[in-house]
């Protein structure tokens, strides 16, 4: 392995893309349009962006795809009504709601109310329930299993791996764990997950094969805290202050690229490494949900 390769999400993801545009040409064969309902709460920049890609891909794969937009103070009943109707409408076999949600509405509350057959993000407590007892049966959550894909596609050993995840959120460090520490094929790792309240995240970091970030702190992960030749996935998207750029910000990740790359082994780029994935491993899972539809 020579220093520095980088791991190509984009191409990556668009092979997924590929696959999951025969398997979707397949249904349209026998009559069924994949569908996908995107929920957005309010205005949050970056939540445009990524639902707007979202749905812009969901078209390139013709994914019929639809985007309610609800104002910032919309109660939460209201939102659970939408979510019910969406559960109820057969046009739709995914329902995706954008992440963060306001301060008045309960998460947790709102992703249980989508119907698990239609949780194409994973995040219902059965499908996480079913990731976390082994079942292959749930879905499972986007950007994790794409991280997963980029790590299998790229022929980086996993079985009996080091891997240290940092982060323990809900959308990727913890089912990030859950993934790597199945006993399967393609899994089977050793995993320290890393998070706030550890004493010493340098020395865990450079015992891993492979490092995930995705802490949400800035370029948090430096050269001195890998061991050489280890594969590193840069999972965080930060948006930090640059005087130099004409808006006055820029985009990092969670590694100090510039610093670790020459040492890694295997590093994504990002963007261009995990993102794309996300979306691959969306419009997959809802190609799979139409499937499951029909032969229900
Ligand atoms: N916000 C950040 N990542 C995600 C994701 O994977 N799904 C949803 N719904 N919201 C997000």
């Amino acid at each position: 392995m020579s220093a520095g390769n980088l791991i190509d999400g984009r191409a990556i993801a668009q092979q997924i893309h590929s696959e999951t545009a025969v398997r979707a040409a397949a249904l349209a064969s026998r009559g069924l349009l994949p569908g996908l309902a995107f929920i957005r709460v309010g205005e949050d920049p970056a939540s445009q962006v990524y639902v707007g890609m979202k749905e812009k891909k969901a078209k390139e794969l013709s994914i019929l795809s639809t985007t309610h937009v609800l104002a910032a103070s919309t109660a939460q009943a209201e939102l659970l009504q939408l979510i019910d109707r969406l559960n109820i409408d057969a046009r739709y076999h995914g329902i995706l709601v954008q992440a963060p949600l306001p301060r008045q509405i309960d998460a947790p509350t709102v992703y249980s109310a989508v119907s698990p057959a239609k949780d194409v993000d994973g995040f219902h407590p059965l499908n996480v329930g079913k990731l976390m007892m082994g079942d292959p049966n749930g879905f499972l959550p986007c950007t994790p299993a794409g991280v997963h894909e980029l790590l299998i596609r790229s022929q980086i050993p996993l079985d009996g791996s080091e891997v240290v995840i940092l982060g323990r959120g809900n959308i990727v460090g913890k089912p990030m764990a859950a993934i790597l520490m199945q006993k399967t094929r393609h899994a089977n790792c050793t995993v320290t997950v890393v998070h706030s309240g550890t004493r010493d995240a340098a020395m865990h970091c450079r015992r891993a094969d492979i490092v995930i970030a995705a802490l949400g702190v800035p370029e948090f992960l430096k050269a001195d805290m890998i061991r050489p030749g280890a594969v590193v996935i840069d999972v965080g998207v930060n948006r930090v202050s640059d005087p130099s750029s004409k808006t006055g910000t820029k985009l990092v990740g969670d590694v100090a690229f510039a610093e670790v790359q020459p040492k890694a082994g295997w590093i994504t780029p990002n963007p261009g490494g995990v993102g794309p994935m996300t979306i691959a491993m969306l419009l997959a899972n809802t190609v799979r949900a139409a499937e499951r539809a029909i032969e229900s």
